[in-house]
C-alpha cells in the first residue's frame, strides 16, 4: 500500500509501535489512526512526529494527527516521504541577503496602526499613476515595508535558528523575495537606489544619486513612474528555493510569491492613502542590470510604483474657479 491510500480493514498494531526514539509518545486517537497502515509506513510516520515534535518543541505541544494527515496530503509515495526525510537532514542555503559595509538607514519599529478595515482597504484600492511628485514621509516609507513585508517572528527550520517569519506568506518559508527601491522623494533620506534588509528593518544605500529617469529607460512608455516617490524592485533569489523544489518548480514559486508580496504593497500603501501602481512592463536587462542583479539566480518580476497621489478633486476646482473667472464679454 502506499502512503495516502486508506486500508479499510484494521491491522494489529505491535504494542510498541516501531520508531527510533522510545521517548516519542503517540496518543490514543493517533494510534487508532495509525492502525491502517503497515509497520513501515508507521515508521515513516513516527519519525515524522518525532521530528515535528523536536523541531517545534519550543511553540508548545503538537497536533499528532494534524501532522499524519498533513504529511498523507503532502507526500503520497513512500519516496516522496524518503525525499521528505532526507530533506530535513539538509540545512538551508543562506536566507537573506545583506549589503555589508553599506550605509544603513534605520526604519521605524513604532509604526502608526492602520485604522481602516481589510474591505474598506479593498475596496478603495485601485492601480495609482498619477503621483503629485511630494516627498513620502520616512515614517510612511517604514510602515509600507514593515507592515507589507517586514518580519514578524523567527522559527527553528531546515536546521538553522532564526529563519525569519514574514507578514507575507512565502513559500517553503524560504522567503526568496528581496526589495530594492528607488528613493526619488522620502523625506530625511537621499534619492538613490537602496535594498531593504527585513531582518534588521533598515534600508541599505546602494548607490546614491537621482535615478528618475534610468528608471524610466528601464520602464518604456512609463513616464509617469518619474513622479513617484518610491519605485519598489521585486526580485526573488531562486537559489533559496532550488535545493528544495528544483529549477522550475522554483522558478514558478518565484513569481508567485513575489505577486504576493506586491500584492501586500499594494493593499498596505492604498491602507495609508498612498497611490501605486504594479508595472510588469519593464525591459529585463535594463533592470536587472540597474539593480546588479545575474538576471538568471536573480532576477525583477515585478515593479510597484508608490507616491502621494494628485487630488483630483483639488484640480476641477482650480480648473472650475479658473473658468469661473474668465469673462465671457
Ligand atoms: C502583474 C501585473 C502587471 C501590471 N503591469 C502594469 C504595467 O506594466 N503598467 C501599468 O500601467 N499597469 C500595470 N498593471 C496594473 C493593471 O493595468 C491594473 O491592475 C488594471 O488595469 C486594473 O486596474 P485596477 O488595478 O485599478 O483595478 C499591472 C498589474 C498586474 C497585476
Amino acid at each position: 500500500m502506499t502512503i495516502g491510500e486508506r486500508k479499510s480493514v484494521a491491522v494489529e498494531i505491535p504494542d510498541s509501535l516501531p520508531h527510533s526514539e522510545s521517548t516519542t509518545a503517540i496518543e490514543p486517537a493517533l494510534l487508532q489512526e495509525l492502525k491502517g497502515f503497515n509497520s513501515q509506513e508507521q515508521l515513516v510516520l513516527c519519525e515524522l512526529i518525532k521530528r515535528t515534535k523536536r523541531d517545534r518543541s519550543v511553540n508548545g505541544p503538537v497536533d499528532e494527527l494534524a501532522v499524519v494527515v498533513n504529511g498523507l496530503r503532502d507526500f503520497s509515495t513512500e519516496d516522496e516521504w524518503l525525499f521528505f526525510l532526507k530533506l530535513n537532514e539538509k540545512i538551508a542555503p543562506n536566507l537573506h541577503k545583506e549589503f555589508v559595509g553599506a550605509k544603513k538607514i534605520q526604519l521605524d519599529t513604532m509604526f502608526p496602526t492602520v485604522a481602516k478595515s481589510i474591505s474598506e482597504v479593498i475596496n478603495s484600492r485601485t492601480s495609482v499613476r498619477d503621483f503629485n511628485g511630494s516627498a513620502l514621509s520616512l515614517e510612511k516609507l517604514s510602515t509600507l515595508l514593515r507592515q507589507s513585508c517586514g518580519v514578524r517572528g523567527t522559527m527553528f527550520s531546515y536546521n538553522r535558528r532564526d529563519v525569519a517569519l514574514r507578514n507575507f506568506p512565502t513559500a517553503g518559508g524560504l522567503q526568496c523575495t528581496e526589495l530594492y527601491l528607488v528613493v526619488n522623494g522620502v523625506s530625511d533620506l537621499l534619492q538613490g537606489l537602496y535594498h531593504y534588509n527585513p531582518m534588521q528593518n533598515c534600508l541599505e544605500l546602494i548607490e546614491k544619486g537621482n535615478f528618475r529617469w534610468r528608471v524610466v529607460n528601464c520602464c518604456p512608455n512609463h513616464e509617469w513612474l518619474s513622479e513617484a516617490s518610491v519605485v519598489i524592485f521585486i526580485a526573488p533569489d531562486i537559489s533559496r528555493l532550488t535545493w528544495k523544489y528544483g529549477t522550475y518548480r522554483s522558478y514558478r514559486l518565484a513569481h508567485l510569491e513575489t505577486g504576493v508580496a506586491s500584492q501586500n504593497l499594494h493593499l498596505v500603501a492604498t491602507a495609508l492613502g498612498l497611490g501605486s501602481c504594479m508595472v510588469f512592463g519593464f525591459d529585463d536587462e535594463r533592470t536587472d542590470s540597474l539593480l546588479g542583479l545575474d538576471g538568471r539566480r536573480e532576477f525583477t518580476t515585478l515593479v510597484v510604483a508608490v507616491g502621494n497621489k494628485v487630488d483630483k478633486g483639488a484640480l476641477l476646482r482650480k480648473t472650475t474657479s479658473r473658468n469661473d473667472s474668465i469673462s465671457t464679454d
